[in-house]
């Protein structure tokens, strides 16, 4: 956003910025780097919007939502916030500061589950986090993920959950946080050599030492999932999940989510960017940091098919009000009070965006007709290539 942005939309008094606290606002200006007389233009734009008898507020988040069961469970904001393309995989990478600044604004707008992992980055994303939000971890819950091997900061492709990793990793992982407990602490991919019991006794340990309060598991299978929870119960089950990969629907993930009272995260809420509209088969992605180049679903000939998809989300929005990629955030909140999405971002704009979609609620006919139109289209490509596609168990 440049400055002249800042200043047309503050007098306009209907922007994101238009809405937020005058500290947040002051804040967020330092942080993009902008100069300019904000309190007497935002104190001109508020008066003007009161004249006008039009208030405009930037969104803060409303409700919670609640995953696991008991003392197993974690109360948080509908919508959360992926970090990870903050510094992973996602081409773009703003200076620190702004990062940082966006983080706060996620905070300050009430979000209050935020989702990192050692893999991510590696550690860059942790280190992050822990920049910008253990000075919250009072008011907010952090989740973040062992499992991939990283040694010397380096990912080796390998799994490594022996109990004694684990421990080794819990510990890492706090110190890049600033924070004394993990307040979810997922595997991230199984490691078919060891046993899910031993993982869970490890995490267990974890929590008996206080370093650890509830735990989770990414891309396992429902038996996983059972086995794991028998001996410590699960509070969260985190995977893909959105209108174009609708697989734990269908692979007994969400039925035993259900029945056990485990919540569910589905990751990639938007497609990786993809429902959100912005991608087509022009679209170059950073060759060095964004794995949507090798996966089989961002070719520009799949990207080119996969629009109708897009259209259709667009379509279904237009006459509601929504973009596509609340479309998208509305749909899975629709689907059970216990579903958390984590959409990431680096803009202050699609935080406003997704924020929003918390307070869309979509009806039982909504859903039968997106899905409807969206089901007609056949989805080109697979998510994954084949090597990440054999490290996840379902
Ligand atoms: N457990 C796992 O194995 C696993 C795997 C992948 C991801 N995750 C977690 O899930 C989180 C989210 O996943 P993700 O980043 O892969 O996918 P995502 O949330 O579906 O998409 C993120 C992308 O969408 C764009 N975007 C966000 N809001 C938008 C909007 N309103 N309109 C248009 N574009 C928008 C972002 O770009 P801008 O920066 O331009 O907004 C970003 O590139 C990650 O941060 C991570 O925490 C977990």
């Amino acid at each position: 956003m440049t400055q002249q942005h800042v200043q047309q939309h503050v007098a306009k008094g209907n922007t994101a910025s238009g809405g937020m606290s005058r500290r947040s606002f002051l804040k967020l200006s330092a942080a993009l780097g902008i100069s300019l007389a904000a309190p007497s233009v935002m104190g001109n734009g508020a008066a003007a919007a009161a004249d006008n008898g039009y208030s405009y507020r930037g969104a803060c988040i409303s409700g919670q939502r609640v995953l696991g069961t008991g003392t197993h469970s974690l109360t948080v904001s509908p919508i959360g916030f992926g970090i990870m393309g903050m510094t992973y995989n996602r081409s773009q990478m703003p200076e620190e500061k702004k990062l940082i600044a966006l983080l706060h604004e996620a905070v300050d707008r009430g979000i209050t589950l935020f989702d990192t992992a050692i893999i991510y980055g590696p550690l860059t994303n942790e280190r992050l986090t822990g920049k910008a939000l253990s000075a919250f971890h009072n008011r907010i819950a952090i989740a973040s993920k062992f499992g991939h091997e990283v040694i010397d900061g380096k990912a080796t492709g390998r799994q490594d959950s022996r109990p004694e990793t684990i421990k080794r990793y819990c510990d890492e992982s706090l110190r890049r946080l600033k924070i004394d407990c993990i307040d979810l602490f997922y595997q991230h991919r199984l490691d078919k050599n060891v046993p899910i019991e031993e993982v869970a006794g490890a995490v267990s340990d974890l929590v008996q030492a206080g370093k650890v309060r509830c735990w989770g598991l990414c891309e396992v299978s429902a038996d996983i999932i059972r086995r794991a929870h028998a001996v410590l119960p699960l509070t969260a089950v985190q995977s893909e999940y959105h209108l174009m990969f609708r697989q734990v629907e269908e692979n007994g993930v969400l039925e035993a989510c259900r029945e056990l009272g485990i919540g569910f995260v589905p990751y990639s809420p938007l497609n990786r960017g993809f429902l959100g509209g912005n991608i087509n088969e022009y679209t170059r992605f950073d060759p060095h940091n964004d794995n949507r180049m090798h996966l089989p679903r961002f070719t520009p000939e799949a990207i080119r098919a996969n629009t109708r998809i897009v259209n259709e989300l667009q379509q279904f929005g237009r006459t509601r009000g929504m973009t596509s990629a609340q479309v998208a955030l509305s749909w899975l909140l629709a689907k059970a009070p216990w579903i958390v999405p984590i959409p990431g971002t680096t803009k202050i704009s699609h935080l406003e965006e997704n924020i929003r979609a918390a307070d869309m609620a979509l009806t039982k006919e909504d859903i039968e007709e997106l899905e409807g139109q969206v089901s007609a289209i056949p989805v080109v490509g697979a998510r994954y290539s084949a090597a990440e596609q054999a490290q996840v168990s379902s």
